[in-house]
């Protein structure tokens, strides 16, 4: 049995579709009232594990527990204590927003009152519309709107914000942030790796099937993946250095005045992410190696990481 603290348990999970192994020994913990992002490439297997969480796929091997139920034997209690927002859904019928909400509600206990649930996904002018003429980042916020309706214990968001507008988007981890606040636990899974840094307490990266690397946000990758780049022109020549101390050598540089162009560059999740990518795909190979400007301006490249390493960067 899960320890109550514990929303999901996933151990040495596997699938395979026919001759395609989708996930091979997977496993993570998800904390109540975290929230944790899964991350990966196309076709990495985060849909699948969802998926299979969500009691909608069975899996070839391994252990699952959601809210303490193993997902293959999860029964209608069991599915009212989730909320679902599934990466692509079915062609709606000929119903409104506000109809559809209802129609959803009405299979919960204690639903959201529809109109609230309508104003958090910002579909107030819409509420009266057939779905079906809805734009394509409208009727992903009617998806977002039926995965929150029946206040969930347990909410997974599979690339939720695809087709958001920029102001959705940010209104979108307004809402996020008040679910996590009621103490929602949210499995979520984005592309937007400044989304997955907003609202994620802790990640798990996956590639080919494989959890990769798995840790708190601000953590993964580790302490050398996150030493900020200062980069700055000299004589019109753009030279950077990575160093632990930044503010120390900004005050050294700044001595004989202001420097030119000066910056100092923190490493984003995104930095992060894609050098995690970039080592597993080429363990051994120069491709994760500087090779041009662009990779030598990269904050997470392992072969600038030393604390003196200063490069000059063609401008
Ligand atoms: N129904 C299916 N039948 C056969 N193979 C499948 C099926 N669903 C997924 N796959 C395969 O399983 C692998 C993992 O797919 P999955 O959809 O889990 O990836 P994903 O990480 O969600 O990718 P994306 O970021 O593109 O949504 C892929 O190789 C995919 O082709
Ligand atoms: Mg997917």
């Amino acid at each position: 049995m899960t320890e109550n603290s514990t929303a999901v348990s996933v151990r040495d999970l596997s699938k395979s579709y026919g001759g395609v192994t989708a996930l091979q020994g997977v496993t993570f913990d998800i904390h109540r009232g975290e929230t944790f992002a899964l991350l990966g490439p196309n076709g990495a297997g985060k849909s699948t594990t969802i998926e299979i969480l969500e009691g909608y796929r069975d899996r070839s091997s391994g252990h699952a527990e959601v809210l303490g139920v193993d997902p293959q034997k999860g029964g209608i209690a069991w599915k009212a204590r989730l909320g679902i927002v599934l990466q692509s859904t079915g062609e709606p019928g000929a119903v409104t927003v506000r109809e559809q909400l209802a129609h959803f509600a009405g299979f919960y206990a204690n639903p959201r009152p529809v109109d609230e649930v309508i104003a958090a996904v910002g579909l107030e002018e819409k509420a009266g519309t057939l779905i079906r003429k809805l734009s394509g980042g409208q009727r992903r916020r009617v998806d977002v709107a039926l995965g929150i309706i029946g206040r969930p214990e347990l909410l997974f968001l599979d690339e939720p914000t695809t087709g958001f507008d920029p102001e959705a988007r940010r209104q979108f981890w307004e809402l996020i942030r008040s679910l996590k606040a009621e103490g929602t636990s949210i499995l979520l899974t984005t592309h937007y790796l400044d989304e997955a840094a907003q609202l994620g307490d802790r990640a798990g990266i996956i590639a080919d099937g494989r959890l990769i690397d798995i840790g708190r946000i601000d953590e993964i990758g580790g302490p050398d993946a996150r030493v900020p780049v200062v980069r700055w022109r000299e004589s019109g020549v753009v030279r950077e250095q990575r160093t632990t101390a930044p503010g120390l050598l900004v005050a050294e540089l700044a001595r004989d005045g202001e420097p030119d162009g000066l910056e100092v560059i923190r490493p984003s999740l995104e930095d992060v992410y894609l050098q995690l990518i970039a080592d597993y795909e080429h363990p051994e190979s120069e491709l994760s190696a500087p090779r041009d400007a662009h990779r030598a301006t990269h904050p997470g490249n392992p072969d600038s990481r030393s604390d003196s390493a200063e490069e000059e960067v063609p401008a």
